[in-house]
């Protein structure tokens, strides 16, 4: 497997000679179950080599195709990407309709090798503001990988952790103005249900490349005891390995979750 995310080539590292992910996690018992990742920087990464920056789009999803599979073969059980923010609609016009063409493209092309990897497709996100077809798609894609039983590989698009907050907030309000639960019977579990995240566990290992170090209205609630992962790298060029070493390094941290250490 590891060969295979590796990949062999010129550029190809001591690890594309691994074939077990055994071989390389240290601590397989400190992995993380919930992996999420800012792609930050594809349009610093073209700048830097004088390309336009849907170029630098067009590497991301390159990137992005590579990590879900690296994380598909690690055993994480959970993937969430942030590909399009609430946000992002304020960019011009023509950047957004090459993003959400590009989004368009991956699954029509990625989707039926996804789901021969058993991966599961979901989409996190406002529904509104996306065309019919672009809808269709991201219907098709989750209703065709809903049995998967591999990862879970979250796409959040037209994304807003306080957006998503409080669309949750309103939802538990009308149930509670329904007479369906109590305002004291909810809790942080039924708040996390009804959350776009809801039966993921919350997020243990938060990777935002290209240096930046904010967590931009991403997961908030879901990332409350995540381990932080700030990397200089501009995600076309977020590899494999580096995934791995983000990884690791979330394997020796000591989580205390508020309370104390095995130590005191
Ligand atoms: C941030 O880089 C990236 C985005 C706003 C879009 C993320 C999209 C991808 C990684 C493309 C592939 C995704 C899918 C789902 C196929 P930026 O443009 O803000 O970079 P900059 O901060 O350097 O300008």
């Amino acid at each position: 497997m590891w060969r295979k995310i590796f990949g062999g080539g010129k550029n190809a590292s001591v690890l594309s000679e691994r074939t077990d992910p055994s071989d390389f996690m240290l601590d397989r018992t400190s992995m993380p179950r919930h992996v999420a990742i800012v792609m930050d920087g594809n349009g610093r990464w073209a700048k830097a080599q004088g390309r336009s920056r849907s170029a630098g789009h067009e590497a991301g999803a390159h990137t992005l195709k590579r990590i879900v599979r690296a994380a598909s073969d690690m055993g994480i059980e959970v993937l969430t990407v942030y590909a399009f923010s609430t946000e992002n609609w304020k960019r011009p016009k023509i950047e957004v309709d090459f993003l959400l063409n590009l989004f368009d493209s991956f699954l029509t092309k990625e989707i039926a090798e996804m789901h021969a990897e058993n991966v599961r497709i979901s989409f996190i996100g406002r529904r509104d503001r996306f065309t019919d077809r672009f809808l269709r798609r991201m219907q098709e894609a989750e209703e065709r990988t809903a049995d998967n039983t591999g990862i879970h590989f979250n796409l959040a698009a037209n994304y807003g952790s306080q957006d998503e907050i409080l669309r949750a907030a309103r939802t538990l309000a009308e149930r509670a103005a329904a007479g369906e639960i109590t305002a004291e019977e909810i809790d942080e579990e039924i708040f996390s249900h009804a959350l776009d995240t809801a039966g993921d566990p919350p997020v243990d290992l938060f990777i935002r490349t290209s240096g930046d170090l904010r967590l931009s209205n991403f997961l908030l609630w879901q990332s409350a005891y995540a381990e932080l992962y700030f990397t200089d790298t501009y995600w076309p060029d977020f590899t494999p390995e580096e995934f791995a070493r983000a990884i690791e390094d979330f394997a020796g941290r000591s989580r205390r979750f508020g309370g104390l250490s095995a130590e005191g």
